[in-house]
């Protein structure tokens, strides 16, 4: 390994909002506790060294970075007058409602799902759909004919997909996406993809990036990736959302326009550039990295709390486990593990329906902390 990410970063001396309360060890916001590749350190200091911040142009080799990128990593060519850049992907989701769909329409989502995803539709005052993913034995699947009787409501416009999943770290199969892109175009519904953890594919799985259905499917869809959770960074405030379809696309861009936004940051276009051109080797080792902490969550747990179960977690860093079977409410389940065993985590229902007696952790961190949050839940289960 030419990256260690074991070494311990002390990440008080920030403003960092995952680590805010000193007395917690923090599983719960998606950001990670390792640092950036090295590359785009230098690029970001090289360009400080100036000291002389005016408006910038995007870098001259923004696009060939991005394009070589999904390319090599995700196996789809993206056109340069596909792009889109925003600030974020949660603003970006906010255009995308606010643009293709009008006030009263509805939105499909499918929970449990990250939960800036109802503030979109509703701060919006657009109408949230929901069709609940299945649990079927310890993972999920997709009630087809649920999703199919929501895109077929009259208002029902949209639907935002997000894959990998999250909280529950599944990656959607060509299939299963196949099938959602016929439903969506059976019934005028878009397809808003959140592919943000599109790179964190852990060893053995695979993504099937929406656009690379090509042909209707990627006509009918806004797809927004970022390389801020793959290279962690989220402060940077830079997304890349890609609309083929040139009409959605001037809706999106023109909506966005009509707001005066910009999108994007200087250093967030410098960070992303530097990774895409020279981080693959830093993220196959993060990778790697990753699925040993997934494994150390189900070995512990399989060996240490054998009714606390984990899902396999097969995309993004983010752990889904059913704490149910200690039939604590969920209020009290948060108390047990903030208060007994000292971690801050994302409590399941933060996502909405089906969430109740999940957890989410975030396992982006060095091992020696993860196995000291494992033993601290131990030990406050087991003393209850
Ligand atoms: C699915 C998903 N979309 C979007 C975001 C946030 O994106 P941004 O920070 O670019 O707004 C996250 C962060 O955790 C996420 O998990």
């Amino acid at each position: 390994m030419a990256y260690d990410f074991d070494k311990l970063i002390p990440r008080g001396t920030t403003r960092s909002a995952k680590w805010a309360n000193p007395e917690l060890l923090p599983l719960w916001v998606a950001d990670m506790d390792f640092e950036s590749p090295p590359a785009v350190y230098e690029a970001i200091s090289a360009r400080a060294a100036h000291n002389l911040y005016g408006y910038d142009r995007l870098p001259e080799n923004y696009f060939p970075a991005v394009q070589s990128w999904f390319k090599t990593r995700q196996g789809y060519e993206v056109q340069e007058d596909w792009l889109v850049a925003t600030s974020g992907v949660v603003g970006a989701l906010h255009l995308a409602v606010q643009s293709l769909t009008l006030p009263g329409d509805e939105v499909v989502i499918q929970p449990p799902v990250y939960h800036p995803f109802p503030r979109a539709i509703l701060n919006s005052g657009r109408q949230l759909v929901t069709s609940p993913l299945k649990r079927v034995h310890e993972h999920y699947e997709i009630d087809f004919d649920d999703l199919e009787a929501q895109f077929a409501r009259r208002r029902a416009k949209l639907f935002i997909l997000c894959n990998p999943h999250n909280p529950i770290g599944k990656v959607y199969s060509r299939e299963e996406l196949k099938t959602i892109g016929d439903l969506a175009l059976k019934h005028g519904v878009v397809v808003v993809s959140d592919e943000i953890h599109g790179d964190l594919i852990l060893p053995g799985n695979q993504l099937t990036p929406f656009a690379s259905l090509g042909g209707d499917y990627l006509s009918n869809s806004v797809i927004a990736t970022a390389p801020s959770k793959t290279f962690n960074l989220a402060g940077l405030a830079t997304s890349n959302i890609f609309i083929a379809n040139p009409v959605l696309r001037d809706q999106f861009a023109r909506f966005s326009e009509g707001l005066g936004l910009h999108g994007g940051s200087l250093y967030g276009f410098i960070a992303c550039e530097a990774a895409y051109r020279s981080g693959a080797q830093w993220l196959d080792e993060l990778l790697v990295y990753l699925k040993a902490n997934a494994d150390l969550v189900q070995s512990f747990l399989k060996a240490e709390l054998p009714e606390i179960k984990a899902d396999e977690l097969q995309g993004s860093y983010l752990q889904w486990v059913d704490f149910g079977a200690l039939g604590l409410g969920d209020e009290a389940l948060e108390a047990l593990l903030r208060d007994k065993a000292k971690l801050w985590v994302s409590p399941g229902i933060q996502f909405g329906e089906g969430g109740s007696g999940f957890i989410r952790l975030n396992l982006a961190t060095q091992r020696s902390r993860l196995e000291t949050a494992l033993t601290r839940i131990k030990a406050a289960v087991k003393g209850q």
